[in-house]
Order: structure tokens, then sequence, then C-alpha cells
């Protein structure tokens, strides 16, 4: 069974937009998605800090239990902090200012040299590096090249893709991506957009070993509990 990372970033976001406010903490949030069984926490720490903040990175280094999963543009400041507060596993993504959230995987054919030298720094030092990549065999090549350990393949173009024939023709090519991501003995995690519905798309595809979800997860966990929005994702998980 592939595992669940749960990505808690918005639970800063509605933290974030009230000024003076320290509530909801994200620490309370990846504690009780644990106890509900994920197997991950992921939190993005973006050079804006529009939601997490370096004392929640550091406050969850001390409380996770399971994987602490730092998300970050590989930048020299980033990569410092990753450094000092050793999360389990980094997974490297572009970052623009101005996006919403992250929007496409970060593109090693532009990248290489940066992603190479922030691999070998981060797994130099003991920290697992994945490359979050859309799925594209020349991207999974450099991944396997430049030796990450892993990569995320994205899967938001998929989840928001207008026509069933764009859906089926992107669902293809992430099946392709995580079969020869799997062959390079590459670990493969996916993520980005999924959702209750969607999830379902990879039944089969046993060569995904994690999915990391954090949006349609922390949407369902305001209405109904963080226990209960996780248990039902990864009950759907448990099926594929
Ligand atoms: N994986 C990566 C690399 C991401 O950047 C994000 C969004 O922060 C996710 C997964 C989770 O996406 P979502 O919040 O849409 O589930």
């Amino acid at each position: 069974m592939a595992g669940l990372a749960v990505n808690i970033d918005h639970v800063a976001t509605l933290r974030e937009s009230r000024e003076f406010i320290s509530y909801p903490e994200p620490i309370a949030a990846a504690v009780l998605a644990e106890l509900a069984g994920a197997n991950g926490i992921v939190v993005h720490l973006r050079e804006d800090r529009r939601h997490i903040q370096e004392r929640d990175v550091r406050g969850l280094r001390q409380i996770v239990q399971t994987k602490l999963i730092l998300e970050m543009a590989p930048t020299s400041e980033m990569i410092g902090i990753a450094l000092d507060i050793k999360p389990d596993v980094v997974t490297l993504v572009p970052e623009s200012r101005e996006e919403l959230t992250t929007e496409g995987g970060l593109d090693l054919m532009l990248y290489k040299e940066t992603a190479a030298e922030t691999v070998s720094t981060l797994q130099g030092s003991g920290i697992p590096v994945s490359i979050f990549i859309d799925p594209n065999p020349d991207q999974i090549k450099i991944a396997h090249q430049i030796n990450a350990s892993m990569v995320e393949i994205h899967t938001g173009a998929f989840c928001n893709a207008s026509t069933e024939k764009l859906k089926v023709h992107i669902l293809e090519k992430i099946t392709q991506a995580a079969k020869y991501a799997y062959k390079l003995k590459l670990g493969v995690n996916a993520g980005h957009g999924l959702c209750y519905k969607s999830i379902h798309a990879f039944k089969g595809l046993s060569e995904i070993s994690e999915f990391s979800i954090g949006h349609s997860i922390i949407s369902k966990a305001v209405l109904v509990g963080m226990e209960r929005a996780v248990k039902e994702m990864l009950d759907l998980i448990k099926n594929l």
C-alpha cells in the first residue's frame, strides 16, 4: 500500500490570514494527522513565508514522529536552513512569487546544475532528496543522473484537466513516468491537486510509494476534523 504524506501548509495559511493571531497551530494539525495514520508530514517553507514560517519547521522537527518532509526551492538560504534543521526528506520545488501554489515541476533541463549541487550537498549530509518534476522521461533521466533518491511526479495537470481526453492523456504520461523512474530505482512519489475523487485514477499504479496531499485534506478537515479527513483518504489509498 502506498503511504500518505499530509501537507499542512494551509493550516498556516489560515493562521497567517490574520495579523497578531497564533492559531490554528500547524504542529497540532501534524500530531492529529499522525494519530490518524499519516506516514509523513509535509511543509513548504517558501521564500516569501506566506504560510509556513521557519519556527514552524523547527517545532515540527521536534514533534513529528513519522517523517518530516520539507519542500523548498534550491536556494542557498533554504539549503542552509535544511542543513540546520535536518528534515527527514527534502523535496526540491520551483518557486515564483506570483504563483498561488507550486505551478510546475522543477525543470531539470534548465536547472540541472543547481539541482545537482543541492542534491549533493543535502544527501552528503544525510538528507535524502526528492525532486518535484513533470511526468516527462527526460526529467526523470536527469533526476537519476544527478543521483536524487526520489522523484515526486506532478499530478496537478491531470487533476485540473478540462476534458476527459486530456485527463486520459496526462494519466498515461504519469503512468509511464512512474514506471520509468521505478525501473531506474528512484523512489516514486506523486502529488499536487489530488482529492478524494481524483485519487481513484491511480488504482493499480503500484510503482507510486507515497502520495503527497494537502489542500483537499485540510479543506475536509475544516468541516469534519483532521482525523476523519486523513482516515478517509487513507482508506481510499488502501484500495488502490
Ligand atoms: N507536492 C508538492 C511538491 C507541492 O508543492 C504541493 C503543494 O504545496 C503538494 C504536493 C500538495 O498539493 P495539494 O495541496 O494541491 O494537495
